[in-house]
């Protein structure tokens, strides 16, 4: 089973971006814990990364065409971007399963993080975890997709 691990803006940044917030394990060492991670059970995941809406929303059309789960942090478009929420939907919809993460708790943060417009079209969200958000996730579509 495949799964794609797609990181939003500014995640690029890890490991020097508010290290207190977001930890200090960079975008290159998570790329290779989400492949290690997801080898333990028995998925194939890799870890993608982009500034770019398109290319995020593009990422969840690729994901519906080729029949892969999702693992997704979109980041700030968390809180405003209806096109990545339409596109996630597709995934769902395919009956896909869609993974919403977050590294630090968006609820205990300033209010307008507090919305997130992905969750209702997610399969389940997972957030507060630091880096372990991602291991959950992998773990929890390897348990449903078995
Ligand atoms: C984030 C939370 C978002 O509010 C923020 O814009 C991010 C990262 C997280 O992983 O905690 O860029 O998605």
């Amino acid at each position: 089973n495949n799964v794609l691990v797609v990181n939003g803006p500014n995640l690029g940044r890890l490991g020097t971006r508010e290290p207190v917030k977001y930890g200090s394990t960079t975008h290159d060492e998570l790329a290779a814990l989400v492949m290690e991670w997801g080898a333990e059970v028995g998925l194939e995941a890799t870890l993608r990364q982009s500034d770019d809406e398109t290319d995020l929303v593009h990422w969840m059309h690729e994901a519906v065409d080729n029949g892969w789960h999702v693992i997704l942090n979109p980041a700030a478009f968390t809180h405003y971007s209806y096109a990545l929420r339409d596109a996630c939907a597709l995934v769902t919809a395919a009956g896909l399963t869609l993974v919403e993460v977050h590294l630090t708790n968006p609820h205990a943060r300033e209010e307008f993080r507090h919305a997130s417009v992905i969750s209702g079209v997610a399969t389940g969200t997972i957030a507060g975890l630091g880096v372990d958000s991602y291991r959950l996730a992998l773990q929890a579509v390897a348990h449903r997709v078995g």
